[in-house]
């Protein structure tokens, strides 16, 4: 089968399946990071049709949705992959992507991934950062019972996917154990560049966001 082919049938497949999914990972983020992957793709290089594919796949069995099992995403797409007619060199590499392209805490180090791991990887961290991010990282907060912002609970920098899998601090929070520190984690050139606006535009959100909070707090009665 022509890789074209695969491509759209895994397109429409997905955007059945996610159409009213509200905590951010919808059919429009996967179309966003595909879009923003070969985008990437046209300035950086790397084989187009494995980063289609890995940006297509890269939320598949995502560990916030499966029940917490961290590592199920790869062997889901590799296995729908095959089932599509994809050849195995390829599902094989889009397999990897899809298990190292998550953030997995502060201060836990990325896997070293190939030039095509590390562009979906980039459009994936660019769609979680800037206006688009912060509405993201409310949406999934609201989702899951979290707290605005709660003054008392400092952030951690999580040193084990497995503490950042399970943390449930509040989505300010959010910000500085991920949003914030993914602009020093792009790999690429065109990727770096897309980013800076996006980062600026969150540490405005947040001096804003405060500025409003302690107004309210220095008027109390
Ligand atoms: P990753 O695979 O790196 O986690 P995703 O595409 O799955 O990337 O999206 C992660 C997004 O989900 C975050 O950028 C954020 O918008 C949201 N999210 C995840 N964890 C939290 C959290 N603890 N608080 C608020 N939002 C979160
Ligand atoms: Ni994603």
């Amino acid at each position: 089968m022509k890789y074209s082919d695969i491509i759209n049938k895994i397109k429409t497949k997905l955007q059945i399946e996610l159409e009213n999914e509200a905590t951010g990972h919808d059919w429009f983020h996967i179309n966003r990071v595909y879009e923003n992957a070969c985008f990437i793709q046209s300035k950086e290089g790397g084989n187009r049709n494995v980063i289609a594919l890995a940006s297509l796949l890269h939320d598949i069995s995502d560990h916030k949705f499966n029940g917490g099992k961290l590592n199920e995403g790869g062997k889901i797409a590799f296995q729908l992959l095959i089932e599509n007619g994809c050849d195995e060199k390829t599902a094989l590499h889009v397999k990897e992507i899809v298990d190292s392209v998550s953030f997995k805490g502060a201060n836990v180090q990325d896997e070293v991934i190939s030039l095509e791991g590390q562009i979906v990887q980039d459009a994936d961290r660019l769609d979680a950062i800037g206006a688009i991010g912060i509405a993201r990282a409310f949406a999934f907060g609201g989702n899951r019972n979290r707290p605005i912002y709660e003054p008392s609970s400092a952030p951690t920098l999580h040193s084990t996917f497995e503490e950042y899998s399970v943390s449930k601090s509040h989505t300010i929070n959010h910000f500085y154990e991920k949003l914030l520190l993914l602009k020093d984690r792009l790999h690429t050139k065109t990727a770096i560049e897309i980013g800076k606006e996006r980062h600026q535009f969150m540490e405005f959100f947040l001096k804003q966001f405060y500025n409003e909070w302690n107004l309210n707090t220095i008027n109390k009665c």
